[in-house]
């Protein structure tokens, strides 16, 4: 299949482009986007074919479920059996935004797109081009991010285009996304709300909308690397699965005190480099000067979440491209948007982090 690469420019007319997207979804095939979290890989939220092609698309099993994006919050009784106060009200703080609601579903929703569950993900984008696509085309659109399964989510559409050329119909680009982490789940069927993967939207806010929130046990930072094995088996079929990983060894380093840091990954780096090995340092524009790997890495400036969010998922798929064997990270402050980009760099670590006295 020929993959067509679309770019949105600015100030330009991109009606053509949206015509054509809509189409392609409307007969069943695969339109990737960009959203104000990550790229999404878009079809058919109602049509079958179009999921099970989004599974195969992605190399994902068919059991973790697709997030629904809508356009208008008047949709969701066009997919729900039942939508609770909370969600309307979670709805009218933060949509649209990064914030994705759990649901029951109607029967309009097929089994293909909730992964055989009786309920649905369901998220309005913060994005002009997503908005446009969904309004466009006249469909709900099903998207996980645009990946293959377990590479780091796409944040540029070159990412999609380096994991999805010649699987999908076509890539719109709208340029880089802002937040850079997918987005906050929230399931709201049961008696207390349950957040079944940190993000953006973090619980504090959550809570002061809708009172207490409970954090799922599985996605709680001191069970990362433990998930799926017996005792902490997560309710986002997703979250269950290796994830976000870069293909080389990645080992959060951390300490009371950065210098011991700095120095444990250098001493670490040198031992690997005598072996051979290539090295690579995950850090920030503070400690950037300060290490002597092989790639040395930032993500942005420590004192400013969105830099080191917005930027996470690509700096370790540079180190994939770079082929670094052995990455140390350092780690990063645990609260608000904090406790969510240490998720993701957790489970991309596959919970591998190193305390230094
Ligand atoms: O920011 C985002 O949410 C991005 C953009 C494209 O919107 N999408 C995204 O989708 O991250 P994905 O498929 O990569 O992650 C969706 C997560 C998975 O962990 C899945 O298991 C969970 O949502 N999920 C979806 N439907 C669910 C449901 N009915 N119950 C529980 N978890 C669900
Ligand atoms: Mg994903």
């Amino acid at each position: 299949m020929e993959t067509q690469f679309q770019k949105i420019e600015e100030n330009a007319n991109n009606v053509k482009i949206y015509e054509a997207a809509g189409r392609i979804l409307k007969s069943g095939g695969l339109v990737a986007f960009p959203t104000e979290t990550v790229y999404g890989l878009g079809g058919d939220a109602l049509n079958p074919t179009a999921s099970e092609k989004i599974y195969a698309a992605k190399g994902r099993p068919s059991d973790n479920p697709l997030i629904v994006h809508i356009s208008k919050v008047q949709d969701l009784y066009e997919l729900c059996a039942d939508v609770p106060e909370k969600a309307l009200l979670l709805a009218e703080k933060f949509w649209p935004g990064p914030l994705t609601m759990v649901l029951p579903k109607n029967d309009k929703v097929p089994k293909t797109t909730t992964g055989g569950l009786d309920t649905v993900a369901i998220r309005m984008p913060n994005h002009p081009v997503a908005l446009d696509l969904i309004r466009t085309s006249g469909v709900f659109i099903a998207a996980p991010s645009a990946n293959l399964s377990g590479r780091p989510s796409p944040t540029k559409a070159e990412h999609v285009l380096q994991d999805m050329n010649g699987r999908i119909d076509m890539i719109i680009d709208g340029g880089s996304v802002e937040i850079g982490i997918e987005s906050t789940i929230i399931d709201l069927t049961e008696e207390e709300p349950v957040i079944l993967r940190p993000g953006f939207i973090t619980e504090k806010m959550l809570s002061e909308v809708v009172g207490n929130v409970q954090i799922d046990p599985a996605v709680a930072l001191g069970t990362i690397g433990k998930t799926g094995q017996g005792d902490f088996k997560p309710k986002a079929p997703g979250m269950k699965y290796r994830h976000y990983a870069p293909k080389g060894d990645l080992t959060i380093v951390e300490s009371e005190d950065v210098e011991k840091v700095i120095s444990y990954i250098n001493q670490q780096v040198d031992m690997l480099s005598k072996e051979g090995k290539t090295t690579g340092v995950l850090t920030t524009e503070d400690n950037i000067s300060l290490y002597k790997a092989d790639h040395v890495l930032s993500v942005g400036q420590r004192a400013d979440e969105l830099s080191i969010s917005s930027h996470l998922f690509d700096v370790l798929r540079q180190f994939d491209d770079l082929g670094v064997e052995c990455i140390f990270s350092e780690g990063f402050a645990r609260e608000d948007v904090g406790y969510a980009i240490m998720n993701r760099l957790m489970k991309a670590a596959g919970g591998k982090v190193l305390v230094v006295k």
